[in-house]
């Protein structure tokens, strides 16, 4: 039987002892992983039983050369080895892209060209598209950086109109008003809401 796995999201920056159970998930808890911790807008940590099995944040704490503005970078993603291959990092993922484009920003990714894994995800997905390469200064190898394609930037610099973000007040661009064809005898059954 599958686990059945909880998801909870946190918009503070982990701390004490959560800080220190979401940094024993990962292989190597370094100054760069604690940088983008600290810098944490948005946490998505899956739970099993109670025992956290997977992480995921959006972090403003950008190194990687992006022309985008405003750049949110979605990073910090670990799965716990014995829970892999469930869909952990999918809704992970999906959550963490919700949340950086309905707070207005551009969306980015870094992926190291060796991280097969990682790199398939995003290959295959229509909501993620290549920025340019680079070479770390860390590691000394190449990455490319991914920006969300329902960005406001990606899609003007593609002469598309920017996609509104689903949330309470925002102000819905004027559109030209659609003609309908007339409707015929007993057509004419709309509610109104
Ligand atoms: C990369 C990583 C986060 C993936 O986590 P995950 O929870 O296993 O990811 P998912 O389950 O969503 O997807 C993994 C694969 O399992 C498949 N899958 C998902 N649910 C499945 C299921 N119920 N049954 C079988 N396969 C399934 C997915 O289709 C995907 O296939 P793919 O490898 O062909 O793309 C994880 O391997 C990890 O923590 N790696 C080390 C750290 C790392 O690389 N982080 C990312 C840095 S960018």
């Amino acid at each position: 039987m599958l686990p059945v796995i909880e998801y909870l999201l946190s918009y503070s920056v982990p701390a004490g002892l959560e800080r220190q159970a979401l940094s024993a998930l990962t292989l190597n808890p370094d100054h760069r992983w604690h940088e983008r911790m600290d810098h944490a807008l948005f946490v998505v940590t899956a739970q099993h039983e109670g025992s956290r099995v997977g992480v995921g944040i959006v972090h403003n704490a950008v190194t990687a050369p992006t022309q985008a503005p405003r750049p949110l970078e979605l990073g910090g993603m670990f799965v716990h080895p014995a829970y892999r291959r469930l869909g952990i990092r999918q809704h992970m993922a999906e959550s963490r892209l919700t949340y950086a484009l309905s707070m207005g920003g551009t969306p980015i990714t870094v992926i190291a060209h060796h991280n097969q894994t990682s790199w398939n995800y995003y290959g295959r997905s229509a909501r993620w598209t290549p920025e340019c390469e680079y070479l770390s200064d860390v590691t000394g190898r190449p990455m490319t950086i991914w920006v969300s394609t329902e960005s406001p930037w990606h899609r003007t610099g593609r002469g598309l109109v920017p996609l509104v973000p689903a949330q309470p007040n925002t102000a819905l661009p004027h559109y030209t008003q659609v003609h309908r064809p007339p409707l015929g005898p007993g057509q004419d059954n709309a509610v109104p809401a």
